[in-house]
């Protein structure tokens, strides 16, 4: 069904966020008819510009994305559709920190005659307790039985567990957490979505879902790009922040929760709260010896050769800012009890990888003794996340022939052979999910703290550790000592990609 007409403010409007991701996503939902055409999209800026000006800059950006590129197979940009979606496009200059900016925004809702309102903060993290007050004190945020009004704020949710506490409080103290959207764009993804379907739609997994079955799991999120124009801000934050205690620690979430009573918002979030809530503690020397941290020297990702983050620009030339973190996090509970989780994800790595793999158990015995096995591999279970949207299972089969040789194969589903894919940038979900008031894909106060909780031992002990960060060339899988951290248990990280 269609979302409700409304106005959909864009503060940061002429920021990265809003040209890369949410305007292709918008157009999108409109080319499929899930946003009623009378959406009206203001931009909210300190820049000066007009509301044609604004709206030409859109679609000036629009048209040169490459799914919009006929040259590279691309569909052309629907220029009926988007005069229609390009008519409800306006402009407010303002200071986000200035109170008449909000009585701006009050006319322009009116004068658009649509009393739902929708706040997206695109803009940097300084902001969202600033204009969250301001937005509170115009009464901007006040709901009526058939108006909502609603936040969206994206990552990062502060950067540790107090400055998060202190962020939800001040939200919370000017709308309610029924107001309060938190994006984690890794809940936009099609295959993240689909591990709560697999599991809990199918009878086969769940079954051998458990410390039974089950050795240990990895997670992975590796990329090939560096830290591009983000030097400045990746200074501050570092691979643990930027990336744990949010988007790997959905994809945990996703696989160890307990099946929710209801697929719904409130259901489904208190089962995430509850996991990761039950993240092991981490004593100082436990929180060292639990994790790695590592970042990129000078290398080779593909043809291209890349300089050393310390070289990069905006970051100190002694920077011990990580680019790669590795750690191993144990659950406990029933389900999970002796279970290590490795999670590890780092910047200019040899290839771009998602996955989650959930190596099993071997089987209790051999009966193949003797028998020549090439490349025995335990079992797992492979969700790839992206690219190459997923799941493989490993196992092992008889080479055919007159001797008896056991080999590992796969056996696969990959998305692209059942679903057409259109081009999307995972905020489509998101966005429509906003705007009809459905909560459950995003981030409640409470996971957001128990993530905070479970990351704030590493973040204390690294601190106060000098120790510097293990150097890794780039185009490497990271550093040696992430190997030595699975190695210690008798494991090794799976070959990714
Ligand atoms: C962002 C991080 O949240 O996620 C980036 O700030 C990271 O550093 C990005 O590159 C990864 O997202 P994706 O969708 O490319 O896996």
């Amino acid at each position: 069904a269609k979302a409700p007409p409304a106005t959909l403010f864009l503060f940061g409007a002429n920021g990265d966020l809003v040209k890369r991701l949410l305007l292709p996503a918008l157009y999108h939902l409109h080319r499929d008819g899930l946003i009623d055409e009378g959406l009206h999209i203001v931009g909210v800026d300190h820049n000066p510009n007009t509301d044609e000006g604004f709206a030409t800059r859109l679609a000036d950006f629009i048209r040169t994305l490459p799914q919009h590129n006929e040259a590279t197979g691309g569909q052309p940009l629907d220029e009926a559709l988007w005069s229609k979606v390009s008519k409800n496009i306006s402009y407010v200059q303002g200071d986000f920190v200035d109170d008449a900016t909000y009585t701006a925004l009050g006319e322009r809702l009116a004068r658009n005659g649509t009393r739902n309102a929708v706040f997206y903060l695109a803009t940097s993290p300084r902001f969202f307790g600033e204009v969250a007050d301001r937005l509170g004190k115009s009464g901007l945020l006040k709901e009526s039985k058939d108006t909502y009004r609603r936040v969206v704020i994206e990552k990062p949710f502060g950067s540790d567990l107090a400055s998060a506490q202190e962020l939800n409080a001040r939200l919370l103290r000017v709308m309610s957490e029924s107001q309060i959207y938190r994006m984690d764009h890794y809940l936009g993804k099609e295959t993240v979505q689909n591990i709560l379907v697999s599991r809990f739609a199918n009878g086969i997994f769940e079954a051998i879902w458990n410390n039974h079955y089950i050795d240990h799991v990895q997670i992975t999120a590796a990329e090939t790009v560096g830290v591009e124009q983000r030097g400045g801000f990746y200074e501050q934050i570092g691979a643990l922040r930027d990336m744990v205690p949010n988007h790997l620690f959905q994809l945990l979430a996703m696989v160890a929760m307990e099946p929710p009573a209801a697929f719904g918002a409130d259901a489904v979030r208190s089962e995430k709260a509850k996991v990761i809530g039950a993240i092991r503690p981490q004593t100082r020397r436990e929180a060292l010896s639990n994790s790695v941290r590592g970042q990129y020297a000078a290398g080779r990702v593909g043809e291209a050769q890349v300089p050393a983050y310390r070289a990069e620009s905006r970051v100190a030339p002694d920077s011990n800012t990580e680019t790669y973190v590795a750690l191993k996090i144990m659950v406990d509970n029933w389900r999970w009890s002796g279970v290590p989780f490795y999670l590890r994800t780092g910047k200019r790595l040899r290839a771009r990888d998602t996955e989650i793999a959930i190596c099993f158990k071997p089987a209790p015995f051999s009966q193949f003794r003797g028998t020549k096995i090439s490349k025995l591999t335990p079992n797992y279970l492979i969700i790839q996340i992206q690219p190459n949207e997923g799941m493989w299972l490993d196992f092992q089969a008889k080479r055919p022939g007159p001797t008896l040789e056991i080999e590992n194969v796969e056996m696969g589903f990959a998305y692209a052979d059942f679903f057409p894919m259109q081009p999307s940038t995972g905020y489509e979900t998101l966005i429509y999910d906003c705007l009809t008031g459905d909560q459950t894909l995003f981030q409640r106060a409470d996971n957001v703290e128990n993530g905070w909780r479970a990351v704030q031992p590493f973040l204390d002990a690294w601190q106060d550790d000098a120790a510097s960060v293990d150097l890794y060339a780039a185009g490497a899988d990271g550093p040696r000592t992430a190997d030595e951290l699975l190695a210690r248990d008798g494991r090794v990280w799976r070959k990714f990609a």
